[in-house]
């Protein structure tokens, strides 16, 4: 295995409609690991998304403020292509429940397949937040459930103001 080189850049990818404190809790427990961390949003054709790309990338830069080693970027294509831009090679994804386990496999090995470079890191997150996805906290919300403590403010208020539905 290629020795990996400083400085240490991580990617943390993924859909992030919307962010939530599991994701959150994972980009916070990464982020003093990592010299940088990128949070990269799939640009992807996702059917009935509830935030656009951009306003996904807006949210979380909003949210990540107070970091400076992340940033936010969106990428199309293959994961490892857009590593090789950014000369990352650590990919970081959470692991709620053994649930996650098989697809988070697959992927890992499908990407060091395509690139033997890159190393995939597996990250728990809180407990509390074991049972959280993005698809569960947009039916709870579009069904009228509240989500707060769930996802970060920033999210929070976003959703509200598109539903008209007062804090
Ligand atoms: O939030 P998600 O939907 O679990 O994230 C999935 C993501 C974005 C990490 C994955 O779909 C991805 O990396 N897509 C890019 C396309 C790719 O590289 N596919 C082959 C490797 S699995």
């Amino acid at each position: 295995m290629d020795q990996i080189e400083r400085p240490r850049i991580a990617v943390f990818p993924g859909s992030f409609d919307p962010l939530h404190n599991g994701h959150l809790d994972i980009i916070e427990r990464c982020s003093p690991i990592f010299d940088e961390v990128i949070i990269a949003v799939l640009r992807n054709t996702q059917k009935n998304p509830l935030f656009t790309i951009d306003e996904r990338v807006e949210i979380i830069t909003e949210v990540l403020d107070h970091r400076p080693n992340c940033r936010v970027e969106s990428f199309t294509g293959l994961l490892v292509d857009f590593m090789e831009t950014q000369n990352a090679h650590i990919i970081v994804r959470g692991l709620r429940a053994v649930s996650d386990f098989e697809s988070e496999f697959q992927m890992a090995l499908m990407n060091r397949r395509l690139d033997s470079r890159r190393e995939t890191f597996f990250m728990t997150p809180k407990e509390e937040y074991s049972y959280l996805s993005s698809r569960l906290a947009k039916e709870v919300f579009l069904l009228g459930g509240d989500l707060e403590g769930l996802v970060p403010p920033p999210v929070l208020a976003r959703l509200r103001e598109r539903m008209g539905r007062p804090a």
